[in-house]
């Protein structure tokens, strides 16, 4: 049996993947893993691994026999230190797969530092491992080279925004973690508090409201590369904790931020990718995007834009369109080009599709190579189908869809079937990080559950100087100076210029349905900052994981975080979250009135 020693005096002195023809006949000493071993029949091959890469090391048992024998047993995973000497590759041996392909170790000492059990999954990047192993085995998982290059670019992205934004003045300050609620719309974490028995603490939502009072404390530039907590449902892009590069800036405008922040995108794509991003970004309305997109968060990657086709309808005899239009909706399409000869069952499946998106229905129009085939010609005269189809750009082999709602309603169906379609239709270009503003949005948003308006963005958002007029008569109609930083689809960051006034603030926690009781008892502290000489301000936050997910071309944000959460917000690997100890409950005065089993979870 394979004996592990200690290092005895052994330095590392290279770096497995650092090695080239530039090391030739230089003696080394490596350590890492062993990536794989392959018995030649007289010769031992080991690829040792460790951050920097992969090189292969040559055990030959005439060279150093006690090092030949000791090889023998190794096996993956096993923690080795080698002496050896940098070799030329014969020629026909030579791997250009690797860095280090042009050259191996002759090894003439090796000693194993540890072993290691047989892996559950094999340490490789080929290898589709079930995502609930790899979260159980993170430490194995993140040995894989993606992993590491992932975690190498989130690295890489924080060095290169730290260095720009300190070239800009701002400072990096940490905020509390133990807070009082910031309400961002999600459900808050509570932490109790043993010495103040019944309270509780919140985790930041984001540091929000700490970031406008150093405004008022005159930091002038805040940065902060903060954790964020918020119990909501989770999805690819979704984690319980996450990280915000969040910003503040006093005394600026959109225009100051916005040209701030793309210069900074720019910087950061070009120390990390080596990628030259063109800006100025493209800046649609909100009304715009969802009008011609169906979102807002668009992806323009491609085009396929919603087509309004409510006036060339609006005397039809269809009455689904007819009531829609009548009760201040609209009836709009997309053309899915190309699909027009789908068989039903696919147009059953998108209708179902449609339906699951909150629609009542999918009317369509299919110019097959058979000739016009649709449920509702029959509702239409000939020159209402004509007009339509001349209108939705429709040619032979398109497949016309229709969905009549409520303007969101509308958006929100098409603006799902459009991604389905440009995923189908490989409309998208992989290769592209495709950036855009999303500004002007609305201030509030009625929430019919609630009976009450919500705010869109944050209840600290600025309304446009140009609608406050409007912000008692008609909430509705009032937009917010808020901006979304969109990418490929993905909402990367959000922030607004803010209320920096306490009469204004204090009249929007009004709008928002919060008594002045509620108002003091929750935001005093603002209120009270706001009246010793605040400095208009604005800012902005990202989704860190997601610019990095993206950066690294990955589908979730689980793939660019060390040690991410399941679906059901657990941790496979400490199993966490997990009861705890009768007294450690009874000193926080806690009495728990439910058992519940633990649901072991899968993604
Ligand atoms: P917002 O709530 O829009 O704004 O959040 C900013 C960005 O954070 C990312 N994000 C998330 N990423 C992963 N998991 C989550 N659960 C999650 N939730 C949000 C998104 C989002 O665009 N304080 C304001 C910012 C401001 O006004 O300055 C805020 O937090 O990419
Ligand atoms: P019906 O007359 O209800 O059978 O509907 C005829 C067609 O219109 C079917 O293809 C339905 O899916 C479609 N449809 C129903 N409601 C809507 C709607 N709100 N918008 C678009 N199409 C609809």
């Amino acid at each position: 049996m394979a004996e592990v020693e200690s290092m005895a005096g052994l330095k590392r002195t290279h770096l497995c993947g650092k090695l080239s023809l530039q090391n030739l006949d230089e003696e080394v000493v490596l350590m890492g893993w062993v990536h794989r071993r392959r018995d030649h029949g007289g010769l031992i091959f080991i690829d040792l691994r460790d951050r920097y890469g992969i090189v292969q090391i040559v055990f030959n048992p005439d060279l150093a026999g006690q090092a030949f024998s000791k090889a023998e047993e190794v096996r993956n995973e096993y923690v080795l230190a080698v002496k050896g000497k940098v070799t030329a590759r014969p020629s026909g041996t030579i791997n250009p797969n690797l860095t280090t392909g042009e050259i191996e170790i002759y090894a003439t000492d090796l000693k194993i530092l540890n072993k290691a059990k047989t892996p559950p999954f094999y340490i490789s990047d080929d290898v589709e491992v079930d995502e609930t192993i790899r979260l159980k085995y993170r430490y194995l998982d993140l040995r894989r080279t993606e992993m590491q290059k992932s975690l190498i670019l989130r690295h890489k992205t924080t060095k290169a925004i730290r260095d720009f934004l300190d070239k800009h003045n701002f400072l990096e300050i940490e905020t509390p973690m133990l807070t009082k609620s910031s309400p961002e719309g999600a459900r808050d974490y509570l932490v109790p508090s043993r010495v103040n028995p019944g309270e509780f603490y919140a985790l930041p939502q984001s540091p929000q409201l700490f970031k406008q009072i150093l405004m008022v404390a005159g930091m002038d530039r805040y940065f902060q590369i903060a954790r964020c907590f918020r119990d909501e449902d989770l999805r690819a892009d979704r984690q319980p904790e996450f990280t915000q590069l969040d910003m503040e800036i006093s005394f600026s405008d959109r225009e100051t931020i916005i040209t701030l922040v793309e210069e900074m995108m720019q910087y950061i794509f070009k120390e990390t990718l080596n990628l030259d991003l063109s800006i100025p970004f493209p800046r649609l309305t909100y009304y715009e995007a969802m009008e011609r997109f169906g979102s807002d968060k668009p992806d323009l990657r491609f085009k396929m834009e919603l087509v309004d086709i409510s006036d060339l309808v609006k005397s039809c005899n269809f009455k689904v369109f007819q009531s829609a239009l009548a009760t201040g909706g609209k009836v709009k399409g997309i053309n899915a080009e190309g699909c027009g000869n789908y068989p039903r069952r696919q147009i059953d499946d998108l209708t179902k599709l449609a339906i699951s998106c909150g629609s009542k229905g999918l009317a369509w129009i299919a110019l097959t190579d058979e000739g016009l085939k649709s449920p509702i010609a029959k509702f239409l005269t000939e020159e209402e189908l004509n007009n339509i189809i001349k209108k939705m750009g429709g040619k032979q082999g398109d497949l016309l869809l229709f969905v009549a709602d409520s303007p969101s309603v509308v958006a929100t169906v098409l603006g799902h079937l459009r991604l389905e379609f440009g995923k189908r239709l490989n409309l998208i270009n992989p290769e592209e990080f495709n950036f855009s503003w999303i500004i002007d949005f609305p201030l509030l948003e009625w929430d019919p559950e609630e009976k009450r308006y919500v705010a869109i963005h944050h209840p600290f958002t600025a309304p446009l100087e140009a609608d406050l007029d409007l912000l008692e008569s008609e909430p509705d109609r009032v937009r917010a100076q808020a901006y979304d930083l969109v990418l490929n689809g993905v909402e990367l960051g959000g922030g607004s210029i803010r209320i920096h006034n306490r009469s204004i603030q204090e009249k929007m926690f009004k709008l928002l349905g919060l008594t002045k009781e509620q108002s003091l008892e929750k935001f005093g502290y603002l209120l009270e900052a706001f009246e010793y000489g605040t400095p208009p301000h604005g800012g902005i936050a990202f989704g860190l994981d997601r610019m990095i997910m993206l950066m690294a071309r990955k589908d979730t944000i689980r793939d660019v975080i060390a040690f991410p959460k399941t679906q059901s917000a657990s941790d496979l690997m400490t199993q966490a979250p997990s009861p705890v100890e009768p007294k450690q409950l009874k000193e926080l005065h806690i009495k728990l009135d439910i058992v519940t089993k633990k649901s072991s979870d899968v993604n």
